[in-house]
């Protein structure tokens, strides 16, 4: 029998397609090589790290933050196995509602290796090299990504001292010292774990700032209160070498703007510097699905690649490397091959550092709207002036929403702050409707919230603040 769609690949992008093809009525198959489902953000990426960033922050405010409310313990002791444990069992919760969603909506599933054999055919190799043909109309590539590396540096990554995200996630002890390779998402995330847990972590970066791309204030403050928390920056630092040495392992780096290199060691070196699009054993070349010059799956407005009936999305394809987007992506694919118009509005998609404080952001920034020259007001409003920050003792950070200078509507928000993950779906809604800010500084917010800080950041960017 013939399917109407194969995915090949289920993490958020390629499970997200199957179900909501499936929903729309179609045979759909999944292939996958991993023995669970959800790919590497269900099993060794945004899950796994979000069960680590919750636990270890919840250790480190009992040892440290607590006190000040009231609230008198002994030194909370850690017991690292048992909270690998939790995250473990995180990840199996989710995998297997992945599973029983593909039972719920009758999708079936191939373990193995997918392979494009070209128009209305792929095939699947199991583990014991034995090879199955399946006949399908169309087909998704979902393979996503894998660790890039550092750029020209030759690094063996043996995820016990030099590791990537995925040692990361399973050091079997703390160590005393860790370098990280890379001041974006990955190292500042996993950076902040270790830090709280009790190791001296410092951050290797090549730009002079972290977070590249994010609002320039922003990371600027941002960086500030990393530093508060004992995490060390060396910024426009470019690492030319990792290497073990001893039981631990020697980074060295140089300045990027000229100058003598140096050498830092350290027990554990997190290897941060970006992923790359996967697509190995695919079979794309022989199929004719034309890449670019990054290595992606190239594909058009309408998420085909130039082989009829082959679509892809996700990491594979262009645009951030962000589950929800590939989510949104799948949506979109599965809708287009059911005949209806599946559609990503890629100016407004959100982005959060899971840290503490957290950092959000959604749309422009304001380094953007300058480059490009558009006139744009800001209003900004900090977390000291919210009474329910005060409260709870979550004053670091603000809100900053950038919007068109004439006709105001909201172009960008970003929030540094206590909950920030949460708060910037109001102004991502209301970017989706090409609200302003006026809209939003009129909309009733709750009190006492710390979303009221979006409110008056709104109130701010169009005329003033109550509260300032
Ligand atoms: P990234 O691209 O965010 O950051 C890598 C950093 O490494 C850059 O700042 C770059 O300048 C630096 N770098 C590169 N070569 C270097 C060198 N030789 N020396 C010093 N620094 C160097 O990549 P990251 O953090 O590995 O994340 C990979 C992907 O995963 C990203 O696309 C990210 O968006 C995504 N991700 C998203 C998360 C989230 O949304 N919360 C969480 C984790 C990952």
């Amino acid at each position: 029998m013939a399917y109407d769609l194969i995915v090949i690949g289920t993490g958020p992008g390629g499970y997200v397609c199957a179900i909501k093809a499936a929903q729309l009525g179609l045979k759909v198959g999944v292939i996958e090589k991993r023995a669970t489902y959800g790919g590497t953000c269900l099993n060794i990426g945004c899950i796994p790290s979000k069960a680590l960033l919750h636990a270890s922050e919840v250790f480190h405010q009992t040892g440290h933050g607590i006190d000040a409310l009231g609230v008198e313990v002994s030194a909370p002791k850690l017991n690292l196995s048992k909270m690998l444990a939790h995250k473990d069992a995180t990840v199996k919760s989710n995998v297997d509602g992945v599973a029983f969603l593909f039972k719920k909506n009758k999708i079936d599933a191939f373990q193995g290796t997918g392979k494009v054999l070209g128009e209305g055919k792929v095939s699947v190799t199991n583990d014991k090299g034995e090879e199955q043909v399946i006949e399908t109309k169309n087909v998704v590539i979902a393979t996503g990504s894998d660790v890039a590396g550092i750029p020209g540096v030759e690094v063996e990554i043996d995820e016990t001292v030099i590791i990537s995200s995925t040692g990361g996630l399973a050091l079997e002890k703390v160590p005393a010292t860790m370098v990280v390779v890379g001041g974006g998402v990955i190292g500042l995330e996993l950076g902040s774990v270790w830090s709280r847990l009790g190791a001296k972590v410092t951050v290797v970066e090549y730009l002079d700032t972290i977070l590249g791309g994010m609002d320039g204030e922003v990371s600027k403050q941002f960086q500030r209160m990393l530093a508060k928390q004992g995490i060390d920056f060396k910024l426009g630092a470019k690492v030319t070498g990792v290497v073990k040495s001893g039981k631990g392992a020697k980074v060295t780096y140089e300045p990027v703007k000229g100058g003598d290199a140096a050498t830092i060691d350290a027990d554990v070196v997190l290897i941060a510097t970006g992923r790359k699009p996967f697509t190995d054993g695919l079979g794309l070349a022989e199929a004719g699905v034309v890449m670019d010059k990054r290595g992606r799956v190239e594909i058009d407005g309408h998420f085909q690649t130039s082989v009829t009936g082959i679509y892809a999305l996700g990491d594979v394809v262009r645009g951030p490397m962000l589950a929800h987007k590939a989510e949104d992506e799948g949506v979109a694919v599965a809708e287009i091959i059911a005949g209806q118009a599946g559609h990503v509005n890629y100016d407004v998609i959100p982005s959060v550092v899971y840290t503490q404080p957290e950092v959000a952001s959604v749309g422009k920034t304001e380094e953007e709207l300058k480059a490009a020259g558009i006139a744009y007001k800001v209003g900004k409003f900090p977390f000291t002036a919210n009474g329910r920050a005060r409260a709870m003792l979550q004053t670091d950070g603000f809100v900053k929403i950038l919007a068109d200078k004439d006709t105001d509507r909201v172009l960008g928000g970003h929030i540094v702050g206590f909950g920030a993950g949460e708060m910037i779906h109001e102004i991502t809604v209301l970017m989706e409707f090409g609200g302003s800010s006026e809209d939003l500084g009129r909309t009733c917010h709750a009190h006492p919230t710390m979303s009221e800080a979006v409110k008056e950041a709104a109130l701010a960017t169009f005329f003033k603040p109550i509260h300032m």
